[in-house]
């Protein structure tokens, strides 16, 4: 994608959806249910790259239970706002994550059908446990049933970018939520 200046990058981000004091304030209590739940338990947190990379390094600073962190990558968006359908699994955990409280951590769930795939190919691999906290649900998009364990905010049908989310791998260094307009 071509940008004529920073100010025609800019004006592509419509209006904030919900502010970085928001986000702040939701991931602190994202923690608190972390720690409530394992108590004392040590995790395994696996984030989706790329789009959950900053929730994840916020989620983690949260929580006070033992934990380890791992990344995984499956593509189903490309370019385009449109879903593509196609869920593949481009980079796989280093983990054999049976033996471990797994949390999913997402960025949005929006048709369910990246997750839905991750989850059942994580499954197949016994971990003890296996939870989803999301950042952002979308559920009117929804094609394959799934609810997240927990989910920090829904959101309507919009297009939104920032916080981790892109638009064509831009925006994704936004410290807020917004929608993104053409
Ligand atoms: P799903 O398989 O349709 O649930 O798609 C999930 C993935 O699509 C997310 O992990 C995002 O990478 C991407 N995605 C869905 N909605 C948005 C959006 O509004 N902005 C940016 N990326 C999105
Ligand atoms: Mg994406």
């Amino acid at each position: 994608m071509d940008f004529s200046s920073t100010q025609d990058y800019m004006s592509r981000i419509k209006r904030t959806i919900i502010s970085a004091d928001e986000i702040k304030n939701r991931i602190n209590d994202a923690g608190k249910f972390i720690d409530s739940i394992y108590d004392g338990r040590p995790v395994l947190l696996v984030s989706i790259l790329k789009g959950s990379f900053i929730f994840l390094a916020d989620l983690a600073r949260t929580v006070s239970v033992p934990c380890e962190i791992d990344f995984m990558a499956a593509k189903s968006y490309y370019e385009s706002t449109d879903s593509s359908g196609v869920v593949q699994i481009t980079m796989d955990l280093r983990h054999d994550v049976s033996g471990y409280h797994v949390i999913m951590v997402e960025d949005i769930i929006d048709t369910g059908r990246t997750l839905t795939d991750v989850l059942n190919l994580l499954k197949a691999r016994k971990p003890l446990s296996l939870h989803v906290v999301t950042l952002l649900d979308k559920p009117e998009r929804r094609i394959v049933p799934l609810k997240a364990d927990l989910s920090l905010f829904t959101i309507p049908d919009l297009f939104v970018i920032g916080y981790g989310l892109d638009y064509g791998e831009y925006y994704r260094n936004l410290p807020y939520i917004a929608e993104f307009g053409d």
